[in-house]
């Protein structure tokens, strides 16, 4: 086992303050929820795809007060830090693949919150692919990555993402995302991106394709 969930695992009932901290070294989540509510105010059925423990999951709940939500991983620790329980939230351990066959054109929005670099280079349009197949007409998909760069803050991210959770991770720039996304969605499917809070490597895309 990496020394990640170890380490994690010593601080008991701690532990989800602390992770929350340790997080918002790199990420604000609450700005990134402000954004996708801006881009994407009302969707009724959202797919998080890669939810990990649930901290995403957490402010997709209450921000979206009327969706019902459905976060997926392939980890078997889904949603595990998620707090409070909600009626409206359902965890399932499954890919987008797998998503994308039980449930085509069943979201109005689905979400990848640094999930991409985790993904193998060879499985990524793979990924986008089931995406679009579980888009509902007319939906939109929120997309959130870390993009590489030469600071003190990317070497930390490296770091922490290839000792401490032992995963094989590789980041793509803003252009290989973006060209990615328009292979998969189309020309002018990306309507909006944005930096989110409190590094510029976090980038956000606002995708929806258009109506076929
Ligand atoms: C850094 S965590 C992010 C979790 C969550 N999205 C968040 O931002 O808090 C990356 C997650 O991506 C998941 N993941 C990696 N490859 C995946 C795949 N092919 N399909 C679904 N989830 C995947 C991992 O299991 C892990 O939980």
């Amino acid at each position: 086992m990496p020394p990640g969930p170890i380490i994690r695992r010593l601080f008991g009932p701690f532990e989800r303050s602390i992770t929350n901290i340790y997080r918002r070294t790199f990420v604000d989540l609450d700005h990134f929820a402000t954004q996708m509510i801006v881009w994407v105010p009302r969707p009724h059925r959202i797919l998080e795809v890669g939810c990990g423990e649930g901290a995403v999951t957490e402010r997709l709940a209450a921000k979206y007060s009327d969706a019902s939500i459905t976060a997926i991983d392939i980890n078997a620790n889904i949603g595990r830090l998620f707090r409070p329980k909600n009626p409206r939230v359902t965890f399932a351990q499954k890919s987008a693949e797998e998503a994308a066959a039980t449930s085509p054109n069943a979201f109005d929005l689905v979400v990848l919150c640094d999930v991409f670099h985790h993904v193998p280079v060879s499985d990524r349009s793979g990924m986008l692919s089931a995406i679009s197949e579980c888009m509902a007409p007319g939906g939109s998909f929120i997309f959130k990555d870390w993009t590489p760069s030469r600071t003190l803050i990317h070497s930390l991210t490296l770091f922490s993402d290839r000792y401490l959770t032992g995963d094989s991770v590789q980041f793509c720039t803003k252009a290989e995302i973006e060209s990615l996304i328009v292979t998969i969605f189309g020309a002018g499917a990306i309507r909006a991106e944005a930096s989110i809070l409190p590094w510029p490597n976090n980038i956000a895309f606002l995708v929806r394709p258009d109506l076929r």
